[in-house]
């Protein structure tokens, strides 16, 4: 049992996350796409759960994140929402759904809050995309930034690599970050950039920095919660921590029930009615 599930049953705010990183306290945050997995990792304690759109790989076996659309990512966040009784939900507004206008991105934006009932949206980018979110935020819906490795410009980076390494580069992100304080966003999630330069943007900032391969010094982590599951094998970049081998335990489980299935021992006598 987590140790943190009693800690502080209040309900997770934008607000609170701001505060959070005032007093240093650590923000820890999962993904998550369906109502089990969901009541599981509320229950345990995170304070933020994000039902991303990595969810293309996850549950969809995409090889990106591009193709998941807003009626799907709607789907899973609806089911989130319903399991979820204290942490944050975030949800990821897909790819190509709020790059094109402004007005486009408010009406998915819109879209994605009223059928789901989370709480806030995460939209990857600086400068670019400065107008969605500032209307976005106009319309009353919070927004949580995300720069260095924006999985969904995979076809323009042509790599998963450290981004920001170098110094134009560096610059732009620790720029973007400024503006997307400055238009009113709660947080930012900064993935795989050097430490140093997440270290940097993270003291430099009152919104909480959200970190995943981006060092210790930021105000917040974020896995994918399958990867730090041990679910999705194959998957073995420098910054996952597996907490656990689910994927050993499902096989050992699953194997034990073929076998107690094709050798009549499952069900028993007490197993039927
Ligand atoms: O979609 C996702 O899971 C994400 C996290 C990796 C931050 O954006």
């Amino acid at each position: 049992m987590s140790k943190y599930i009693v800690d502080d049953p209040r309900k997770v705010t934008t607000h609170r996350l701001i505060e959070m990183k005032a007093k240093g306290e650590k923000i820890a945050m999962l993904t998550a796409y369906d109502y089990t997995m969901a009541s599981i990792i509320d229950a345990a304690g995170v304070d933020a759960i994000l039902v991303g759109d990595s969810a293309s790989n996850v549950m969809a076996g995409n090889v990106t994140t591009l193709p998941i659309t807003l009626d799907q990512m709607i789907y899973h966040a609806k089911s989130v929402v319903r399991a979820v009784k204290r942490a944050i939900v975030v949800v990821d507004m897909p790819f190509g759904t709020y790059q094109v206008n402004a007005d486009e991105a408010v009406k998915n934006a819109i879209r994605i809050m009223k059928e789901s009932h989370a709480d806030a949206l995460k939209l990857e980018g600086g400068e670019e995309i400065l107008p969605s979110v500032r209307k976005i935020l106009d319309a009353g819906i919070p927004i949580m930034g995300h720069l260095g490795l924006m999985p969904q410009s995979i076809n323009k980076f042509g790599t998963y690599t450290v981004r920001a390494r170098d110094e134009e580069e560096a610059n732009k992100l620790i720029n973007d970050a400024k503006l997307l304080q400055e238009a009113g966003c709660f947080a930012i999630v900064l993935e795989k950039i050097p430490a140093t330069l997440a270290k940097r943007v993270s003291e430099n900032l009152d919104i909480p920095i959200i970190g995943i391969g981006a060092g210790a010094d930021v105000d917040g982590q974020i896995l994918v919660c399958a990867d730090m599951l041990g679910m999705t094998g194959g998957f073995s970049p420098r910054f996952l921590r597996r907490y656990a081998n689910l994927n050993d335990v499902i096989c050992d489980a699953v194997g034990n029930y073929v076998g107690d299935v094709k050798s009549k021992n499952f069900p028993n006598e007490k197993e039927q009615y």
